[in-house]
């Protein structure tokens, strides 16, 4: 009797080379088109499938986990961040959750790196005026931006990406400041030159520039509030390639167009893919479609975690990457 290879449900486009793969293992469904599912798709998809392959588009909530079928055992989410899945409600279910952290790691704090240059440097403001055919020539006072060289980067979250971007920022010559759940250690601290703060309120008034680098979990909704928001000096820059939910939004875009912020570079929304209209109308940001970890090798090496983690789920051992709760 043939065995039934496991139905794996994969909600978006995945690189070519991923889907190929998944397909001689399992039995896949893809979605070739990469239309996003709304409700019902997803309704069905959990309703087939014994492991679902999400995104951050699929809102994976206590609600949609109501039509998980009963041979739902694993989601195995494409991505390192899993604020679109609530992980304890599929767990409730004995459904196992993994994510695809380290693989991304490298390129969003590329990423990072280069909207922090962007902005203090004008780059897309140069660019954009250049294309228009407004560069009459060298001026000694036009396009001024801020250095580097000594400027205080903050960065909230020290995690791996928050890590990586420090190592760039030093090599800058920037100088190294954090706020973290906990100290990084000595080792670490020693060797980026960082200074751990305890108080994010006393960090966020000191620092030129500041990098959104935690997950977006309950504890980290808004954790930049209006309140805070008004902490940090006028001329600072706001980087955010986390998660949009940790900053207020509404305040931050307020306060740029009113002049009481220097500048944000941002990768990502709280209320994705839709961006406050005052954002869109302001030069001192450069705002980008999400695209931290948009390498063809990340998102190659992120499928292949995704394999990984199915592949040990199914062969009955615990998935590298399991999504534990209470470390959220
Ligand atoms: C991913 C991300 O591309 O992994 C993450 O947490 O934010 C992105 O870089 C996206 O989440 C894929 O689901």
């Amino acid at each position: 009797m043939a065995v039934r290879k496991p139905k794996v449900v994969v909600t978006r486009k995945l690189p070519e080379p991923v889907e190929a793969r998944m397909s001689e293992l399992f039995d896949t469904v893809l979605n070739l088109e990469d239309r996003p599912m709304g409700r019902e798709a997803l309704a069905a998809a959990l309703a087939e499938a014994d492991v679902l392959v999400p995104t951050i588009t699929d809102r994976i909530d206590a609600r949609a986990l109501e039509a998980a079928g009963p041979n739902l055992r694993l989601i195995a989410n494409f991505g390192a961040g899993v604020d679109n899945i609530d992980v304890p409600a599929a767990n409730a279910r004995g459904i196992t959750v993994t994510n695809t952290p380290g693989v991304l790691t490298e390129d969003t704090a590329d990423m990072t790196m280069a909207l922090i240059m962007a902005v203090a440097r004008r780059l897309v403001e140069g660019a954009n005026a250049v294309q228009a055919g407004h560069f009459a020539g060298w001026t000694p006072t036009w396009m001024l931006g801020r250095r580097l060289r000594g400027a205080k980067l903050g960065i909230v979250g020290m995690g791996r990406i928050g890590q990586a971007l420090a190592r760039r920022a030093k090599a800058f010559g920037l100088e190294i400041h954090y706020h973290n759940r906990k100290p990084v250690g000595p080792r670490i601290e020693d060797e980026l030159g960082a200074t751990y703060w305890e108080s994010l309120d006393q960090m966020l008034a000191r620092m030129d520039f500041i990098s959104v680098n935690c997950p977006h979990t309950p504890a980290t909704y808004h954790l930049l509030s209006a309140r805070r928001l008004k902490l940090i000096q006028p001329h600072a820059v706001i980087v955010n390639t986390a998660r949009g939910e940790v900053i207020d939004e509404t305040s931050m875009a307020n306060l740029l167009a009113n002049g009481e912020l220097g500048g944000a570079g941002l990768d990502v929304y709280e209320h994705e893919p839709a961006i406050n209209p005052k954002l869109l109308k302001l030069t001192n940001v450069v705002l980008l479609p999400h695209m931290g970890s948009a390498t063809i090798e990340g998102r190659i090496d992120m499928g292949e975690k995704v394999i990984i983690n199915i592949k040990t789920f199914l062969d009955g051992h615990r998935p590298p990457d399991r999504v534990i709760p209470s470390m959220l």
